[in-house]
């Protein structure tokens, strides 16, 4: 795809995975793309651990009511922030938005799904203390990352015109 408005445009997220897990190879590629995203004074706060092990994958979906994307999905990147590499918390939070958003937009790219799980922060302690995290370390979000198994569907968004402050 080459046209950056139609992989913005095409990207959804997606709830349900073939059991086909993605490639070491793909996996770094998105990683790449994650590492590339912009960050107030380039200080890179994100981090990123891979759990593609179905028994630790699907625990993982216990602390979560969208559980079943979890073991659905062949694998999910965890992005935590490093509170010791963070100077700004907003910019910060903003800085891994930015990163989160290049994951799933490289991986849509590459014609793999994803899904961020935010709903999960609720429970962002109990995540912590199950995949025995550093100190430093905070939950930001999971990314359900795989091959689609959905029909391609169009999304829904507010018109610019909702959009523009008068
Ligand atoms: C910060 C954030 C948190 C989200 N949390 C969840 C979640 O916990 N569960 C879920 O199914 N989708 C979650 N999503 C996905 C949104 O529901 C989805 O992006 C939105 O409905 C628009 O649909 P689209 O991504 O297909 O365009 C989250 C998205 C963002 C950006």
């Amino acid at each position: 795809m080459d046209n950056m408005l139609d992989l913005i445009k095409q990207r959804r997220s997606i709830r349900q995975y073939k059991k086909q897990i993605p490639g070491d190879s793909e996996i770094e590629k998105i990683l790449e793309a994650a590492r590339w995203a912009p960050s107030g004074l380039n200080n890179q706060p994100w981090r990123f651990l891979v759990i593609k092990d179905k028994e630790k994958k699907d625990k993982l979906a216990n602390f979560t009511k969208y559980g079943e994307i979890i073991t659905d999905t062949p694998g999910v990147i965890i992005i935590c922030m490093d509170i010791a590499d963070s100077y700004n918390r907003d910019k910060d939070l903003m800085s891994i938005g930015a990163c989160i958003q290049n994951i799933c937009l490289q991986a849509h790219s590459m014609g793999l799904g994803t899904c961020w799980l935010g709903e999960i922060l609720n429970r962002k302690e109990d995540v912590h203390k199950y995949l025995n995290l550093d100190k430093d370390l905070e939950l930001m979000a999971v990314v359900a990352l795989g091959f689609s198994n959905e029909n391609i569907t169009k999304g829904c968004r507010k018109s610019l015109r909702q959009l523009l402050i008068k």
